[in-house]
């Protein structure tokens, strides 16, 4: 019974998400890896943000070369797990939080986000509005979406790059 009760448990915390955002699906290491040499070279003097972290492979990926890596992410199983995952690495933090209100750090060089379609109006209206509030432009590397409404910079078969300037 208490079997059960966890799996259901489980089940509740990554279905329920789809209400938020995106559920739970891992980017691969290999394509994350091609985007920050390719399109994006992420260097020590990066601070990239993760809106919806997951297991935190993308912000493991851009610690290793050299950058702060800030994830907010809903699901607290996957915060637990990402949490353990980068433990005693200085250079990751991973805040339990909803990204439709959380404020990105004012040095804030790169936002990183695999989202689905439905939302990606939404994510637009909503990281401007925090551009504006840091006060400089911010690169935006998007799984797969198109944001159409943001300038793009690069793409890959995986990956588009986009430039999101304070209007
Ligand atoms: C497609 S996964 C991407 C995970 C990770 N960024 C990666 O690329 O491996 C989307 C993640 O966003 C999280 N998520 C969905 N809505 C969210 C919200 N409103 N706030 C924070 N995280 C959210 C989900 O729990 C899920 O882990």
């Amino acid at each position: 019974m208490t079997f059960f009760w966890i799996c259901l448990a489980v089940f509740l915390v990554f279905g329920l998400v789809v209400f938020r955002g995106s559920p739970y699906v891992p980017s691969q290491k290999k394509y994350i890896r091609q985007a920050f040499t390719d399109l994006y070279k992420i260097t020590s003097k990066d601070v990239l943000i993760d809106i919806g972290s997951g297991d935190g492979v993308v912000l493991r990926e851009a610690s290793k070369l050299g950058a702060r890596s800030i994830g907010y992410e809903i699901n607290p199983l996957l915060v637990f797990i990402s949490r353990f995952l980068s433990f005693k690495n200085k250079k990751i933090t991973v805040h339990l939080a909803d990204f439709w209100s959380a404020k990105i750090p004012d040095d804030t060089t790169i936002i990183y986000v695999f989202s689905v379609t439905r939302d990606i109006k939404n994510i637009t209206r909503r990281l401007r509005k925090e551009v504006n509030r840091i006060g400089h432009s911010v690169y935006l590397l998007s799984f797969a979406g198109d944001f159409t409404d943001l300038k793009l910079v690069k793409k890959n078969q995986s990956y588009r790059l986009y430039l999101i300037n304070k209007i």
